[in-house]
Parts: C-alpha cells; structure tokens; sequence
C-alpha cells in the first residue's frame, strides 16, 4: 500500500505531521538545526518576549517516572538580540525546505501584536501566540491568560501581521473547546494543544518544593491523556486545524493525537529524553503503523476516534 505522510496546516505543506515543540531543545540557532536535522517536518522556537529574561533559578526543571516539571521561566535573550541571532538558521532552514515556527510570549494584546510584527522580520511560516506559559504568576483570568483575553491578543497579531497564527492553550482551563472557538473567532488559522499543565512535586526528606519556583509545568507520559481529551473536545469546537502536544513520544502516541482531531502532532519532553532523532523515528514508524493498519493517508486517521 502506498502510504502518504504529507500534511497541510494552515496552508503549510509538510512532509509528514511531526513537529518539533516549543522547548529549550530549540532556543540556540544550532539547537534549532539539530532537530530539524533530527527529522522534524517544522521546527517551533522557544518562546521569545519584548526584553531578555533571565528565568527561575534551579531546580527549574526535573523529571520523574511520569515525565518531567519544569519552571524556566521563559528565559530568552529577548526579540531584538533574538532577530539577529536566529536570521542564519532561518536562512538555513529555508534551504533545508522545513518550515519554521516562532513562539512569542506578552502581557497585553498590544504587546502580543508589536512582538509579533518584530518576529515577522524573520518570516516564519507561522507565528504561535504562547498564551498559555504556567510559570509566570500571573492571575488567569486576567491579561491574555482567560478566554477573553486570548481572543483580544489572537485579534491584535491578527490585523498586526498576515502570517498565519497558531493559538497555543493551556489545559489548565474548563473549557477547553470555548476558548479554541474564541480565538478561531478572532481570527486564528490553528491551534496548538496543550502547554504544561501546572504541578508540583515535593521532596519528602526536606519536605520542600522540588522546583526554586514551587510550582511548574508538567509534561511527558503523564500528560498524554490529558492533551488527548483537550485536541478532542477543540477539534469538535472548531474547524481551524490543531496541532497536539502532550507526552507524545512513539508512532503510537502520534496515532492517538491524529485520532482525537489532530492535524500535526509536537513532541516536547521526548526529544529532551531520547534527543533529537526521536522526531524522524517516530515518522518512520508512524508510515509502518499506517501501512500495518491500513491507513492510506494521515486523513484517514484524523479524528478516528470521535
Ligand atoms: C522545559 C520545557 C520548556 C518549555 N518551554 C516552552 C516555551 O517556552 N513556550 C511554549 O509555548 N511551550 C513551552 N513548553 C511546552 C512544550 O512545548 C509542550 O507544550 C509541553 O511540554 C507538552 O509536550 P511534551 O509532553 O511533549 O513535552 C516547554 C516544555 C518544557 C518541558
């Protein structure tokens, strides 16, 4: 059987549906290249905000049989050194054919769109809105971290830039399908599913907080059935595509988040654990488990399970 791993997101050809995750595996211009090279069919950026940040001091990030915890904190050198030292590896990538994503973190739906303006310098295929970091304290029902917010944020960078936008959400959040409709409304061309999903672990021989922050973000295996539930209930809320995230590490893995509406799928803590190749073997894989099962195209996986 001839099988056909090509996706079209947004209006973006891709080879095949696994993407790289926003994470510190792609926060340096080689980091970038190396999973690119791993076989990612686009690579997303680590979120960069309007000034440097420096981060959350260590332990800010740990892992654990169900997968990992993080507080970075968003550390980044900021848009500006950002613009200069990520044009090579645009350049790079361009030539290597696989598109590129860029992450943009901002307090205020005008702050969003003036960020997103700037990172438009590099023309990226798609410029996602985080609007869902855990680590940075602020209170979620204000500011881009409530639905309402979200969809001012996703109408700023929409009428500031013409690339498409990825909308990428919490699961922290009890309606999960209303808030992907809001920023569909608004104007959104995807959505990304799921950030890290605010935790905590305990040392109990100190009987403090594993991480400096306290709390942080979990991800890895134990987040798995949660972003599975989250990219189900958004792809029966919206038309726009989703791009799942969540503990995917295997073809698998990859094969669920089709089947619960996915387009793409973005793998995070597993390039952490296992490196960059992880992204090109579970491509490959993904092409036997189509080919083993009967699936010709990836479409006829995409939402299998509703
Ligand atoms: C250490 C770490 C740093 C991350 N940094 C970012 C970030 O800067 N921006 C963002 O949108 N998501 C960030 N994420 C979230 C991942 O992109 C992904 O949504 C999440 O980890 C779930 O996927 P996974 O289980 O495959 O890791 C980060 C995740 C980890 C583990």
């Amino acid at each position: 059987m001839d099988i056909d791993l090509g996706v079209t997101l947004a209006g973006i050809r891709l080879d095949h549906p696994i993407l790289a995750a926003c994470g510190p595996w792609t926060a340096t211009g080689p980091e970038i290249q190396a999973v690119a090279k791993g076989g990612a069919a686009a690579v997303t950026a680590k979120t960069v905000t309007s000034e440097p940040r420096a981060g959350h001091p260590a332990p800010n990030y740990i892992t654990w049989d169900g997968g990992a915890l993080n507080a970075l904190g968003l550390p980044n050198p900021g848009i500006h050194h950002w613009l200069t030292e990520f044009a090579a590896t645009r350049e790079r990538l361009r030539e290597w054919g696989v598109p590129v994503f860029v992450s943009v973190y901002a307090e205020s739906p005008q702050e969003f769109a003036t960020l997103a303006s700037l990172a438009a310098q590099v023309a990226p295929d798609l410029i996602e809105l985080n609007a869902s970091c855990p680590n940075l304290g602020h209170d979620p029902t204000t500011g881009a971290g409530s639905a309402e917010g979200i969809a001012f944020a996703t109408a700023a960078v929409r009428a500031a830039v013409r690339l498409p936008i990825s909308v990428k959400l919490s699961p922290n959040t009890s309606d999960i399908g209303r808030v992907a409709r809001l920023a569909e409304e608004a104007g959104a061309d995807a959505i990304t599913a799921v950030n890290t999903l605010p935790a905590m672990l305990i040392d109990a021989d100190t009987g403090r907080p594993a991480l400096t922050n306290r709390t942080g973000g979990l991800s890895g295996a134990a987040l798995k059935p949660v972003a599975l539930r989250c990219v189900y209930d958004i792809s029966r809320a919206v038309a726009i595509p989703v791009i799942g995230v969540g503990g995917m590490a295997t073809a698998r893995d990859a094969a669920e988040m089709l089947m619960a509406g996915a387009t793409a799928v973005g793998v995070g803590t597993a390039i952490d654990s296992h490196g960059p190749r992880v992204l090109g073997r579970i491509a490959l894989d993904l092409h036997d488990f189509m080919a083993a099962h009967g699936y010709p195209t990836v479409a006829a996986l995409r939402g299998k399970a509703h």
